[in-house]
């Protein structure tokens, strides 16, 4: 597990100064392209989601698409896209919370989650934790379970644990890798 989060560590680049100055951006593009990585990746991933006893997977745009499909075809259960508001087609649930600058509003199809569904949340990065937090608000206002969330790296300066504490209700937390 430890070589894993090295082989990981080793593949995420440090962009300063992006989007804005003072901001180290973390890229995940060279883990993407390397398919040793990308593989230890899913596979950590698909492991929890079993762990967790998770029936379903929600995605959140945009880059925890990348991580959460593979997950869900390799766990053998379904994806489920959480977008940003105004793409998704049919009747959606809808969700506004908060960015540093105004407010930023996901969406979900009401018909892809029921009660009965247990389902684990996948990103790239928990920052504030504002994104995940709205995205259990969707998950448990369609009367599904929340079977926790899982995130590629945690920002841990940035608190979002102690945010997102309240909106989990015991269900688990993890992050592969502690920033
Ligand atoms: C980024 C990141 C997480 C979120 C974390 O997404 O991918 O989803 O911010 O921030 P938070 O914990 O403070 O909510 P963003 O919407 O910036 O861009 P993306 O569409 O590239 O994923
Ligand atoms: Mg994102």
């Amino acid at each position: 597990a430890t070589a894993t989060r090295e082989l990981l560590l080793s593949r995420i680049r440090d962009v300063p100064d992006h989007p804005k100055p003072g901001v180290v951006f973390k890229d995940i593009t060279p883990l993407l392209a390397d398919p040793e990585a990308f593989a230890a990746l899913t596979g950590a991933l698909a492991e929890l989601c079993t762990r967790f006893g998770a029936t379903k997977i929600v995605g959140l745009e945009a880059r925890g698409f990348i991580l959460a499909a593979p997950v869900a075809v390799s766990a053998g259960v379904g994806f489920i896209p959480v977008r940003k508001a105004g793409k998704l087609p049919g009747a959606t649930l809808r969700q506004a919370y908060e960015l540093e600058y105004g407010t930023a509003e996901i969406e979900v199809h009401a018909e892809d989650l029921a009660p009965g569904d247990r389902v684990l949340v996948i990103d790239d990065v928990l920052a504030t934790g504002g994104t995940a937090e709205a995205s259990l608000d969707l998950i448990r206002r369609a009367g599904a379970e929340v079977a926790g969330v899982v995130v590629l790296m945690e920002l841990g300066f940035l608190g979002g644990r102690a945010r997102l504490e309240p909106a989990l209700r015991g269900a688990p937390l993890e992050a592969i890798i502690q920033l």
